[in-house]
């Protein structure tokens, strides 16, 4: 059973906001200090961001996009992928310089990465300019931890493996003005054998569903138009915990609230999806009617080595099932290509896997082996060459029927959100995540609007607003 960490624990970060404050009024007299946040990875982690900021802003910082000019600059690191590893040493490597001409710049990393003890060691030997270095269980201790590292002269590393508990009441500086992004639970307990995410994120933990509806109600109140719900398998929500609340039952309640929003949520796990759930989206009108529904293999042999609990059989019937109850569904998904073993036989199954559901859109990677994973052990005799082949042989199936599939949207009239304005164009997103480019008065973002599709190129639409809400 999930465990929130008791409000006198959490209080007792309260001096440290203050000391943090008092630290900056002293050195930095003339101006508010400046935060510098870069996040990396997934929804998960921008969530947790936004915590941070929440905390950095209640000890009088304001934010920059530019490191040049921070007086804090925090690095929030995904492990998922090696490339997504290198990306974050080549770029806390080139802060190095900053330390050296302004040493009085805290610099700190956080997050997955950090909780391998084999990238906090690298941290500690190789970039001792980084001051602060916490993981993914000590968010809620950030204003001590800031405290003490702005006091001490070595590295302050903090990565404690998880204890199964959940921070509520933190504060929040959210991005997003129409936006909002809801974790409904932490970690996860599938372990994936090529999947890091368990190791640095703990056992799955849900947390409150009335704490959940509340935070909900106060978007709705806020004039948040898309509410996201996030998990890495929001289809176990409410498991082991004695409230007797799951995600269709969650996902009724916040469709009770009233007001005018949209409620999506990601990421589902196919073996978890249950009928209950397609047939709740059908009856739930304000549930977006998009899924993503990582299938990752289409071969049955490649499916249990990756120990996803599901066969391609399986799959297929959710697919046809929730087209069945919600014949507007649109489905995107993950996909790994050339996980240890593979043979192009195999491969070939994911290809017909792709032709027979008629994703929207899919996210693809090629096999990155993790430290401490299963499959990293495994026998990989297949050359990145070849894999690389794959992958661009399976992009451009992809792209070819989602080229297909907005086609089908011309001359149609769709509802979808004004998200971005640039280059005197509006973004705008569809129930299904797929994007129209709209001419528009920029002022409009944040709002919805039926737009009639004139035209379709393989991932971009263009349109024509037809009224605005
Ligand atoms: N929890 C989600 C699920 O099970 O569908 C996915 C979370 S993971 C952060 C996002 C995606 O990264 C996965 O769906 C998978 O396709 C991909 N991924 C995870 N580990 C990977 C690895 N070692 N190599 C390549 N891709 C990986
Ligand atoms: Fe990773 Fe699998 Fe958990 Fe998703 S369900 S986070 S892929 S272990
Ligand atoms: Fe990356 Fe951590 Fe998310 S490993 S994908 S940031 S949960």
């Amino acid at each position: 059973m999930t465990r929130n960490i008791p409000r006198e624990e959490l209080d007792l970060q309260l001096p440290f906001y203050e000391k943090v404050r008092q630290h900056y009024m002293n050195t930095k007299p003339e101006s508010p200090p400046l935060a510098c946040i870069r996040t990396f990875g997934c929804q998960q982690n921008v969530a947790d961001s936004e915590h941070i900021k929440g905390m950095l802003a209640q000890m009088g910082f304001g934010f920059t996009e530019e490191v040049e000019e921070a007086d804090f600059i925090l690095f929030n690191t995904c492990a998922v992928r090696e490339h997504a590893c290198d990306r974050v040493f080549g770029n806390v490597g080139a802060l190095k310089h900053i330390k050296r001409r302004r040493p009085e710049v805290l610099i700190a990393v956080c997050g997955c990465m950090v909780q391998q003890p084999h990238v906090a060691e690298k941290l500690k030997e190789s970039y001792p300019f980084v001051g602060l270095v916490f993981g993914t269980h000590v968010i809620h201790r950030f204003p001590e931890l800031m405290w003490q590292a702005l006091n001490q002269r070595r590295q302050l590393s903090v990565t404690p493996a998880e204890d199964g508990v959940i921070a509520e009441g933190l504060p929040t500086h959210r991005d997003g003005t129409f936006k909002a992004w809801l974790p409904i639970m932490y970690g996860c307990n599938n372990f994936c054998t090529y999947c890091i995410v368990p190791y640095v994120r703990g056992r799955e933990r849900s947390r409150d569903p009335e704490i959940i509806l509340a935070e909900a109600r106060e978007l709705v109140a806020q004039g948040y138009k898309e509410i996201t719900l996030l998990g890495q398998n929001v289809n176990s929500y409410g498991k082991g915990e004695s409230h007797g609340v799951n995600f269709a039952e969650l996902l009724r309640r916040i469709n009770a609230i009233p007001g005018d929003f949209t409620i999506r949520f990601m990421t589902s796990h196919p073996k978890d999806a249950s009928r209950e759930l397609f047939d709740t989206i059908a009856a739930c009108q304000k549930v977006s009617r998009h899924f993503h529904l990582p299938f990752q293999s289409g071969n049955d042999r490649v499916l249990k080595a990756m120990n996803r609990h599901y066969d391609r059989r399986q799959y297929l019937d959710l697919v046809s099932y929730a087209r069945k109850v919600v014949p507007d569904i649109s489905f995107t998904s993950d996909v790994i290509v050339g996980f240890p073993g593979e043979t192009r036989e195999e491969f070939e199954d994911t290809l017909s896997l792709v032709k027979e559901v008629g994703f929207t859109s899919l996210f693809t990677f090629i096999f990155s082996p993790r430290k401490g994973t299963p499959a990293a052990e495994m026998d990989d005799p297949v050359p990145m060459k070849t894999k690389t082949a794959w992958f661009q042989e399976l992009s451009a199936l992809q792209e070819e029927i989602s080229a297909e599939r907005l086609a089908q949207l011309v001359g149609t009239e769709q509802r979808a959100l004004l998200e971005t304005a640039e280059d005197g164009y509006i973004e705008a997103r569809l129930a299904s995540n797929s994007v129209v480019r709209v001419e528009a008065d920029p002022a409009l973002v944040g709002r919805y609007a039926t737009i009639r599709i004139d035209d379709a190129r393989s991932w971009i639409m263009h349109g024509t607003v037809l009224s605005v809400e």
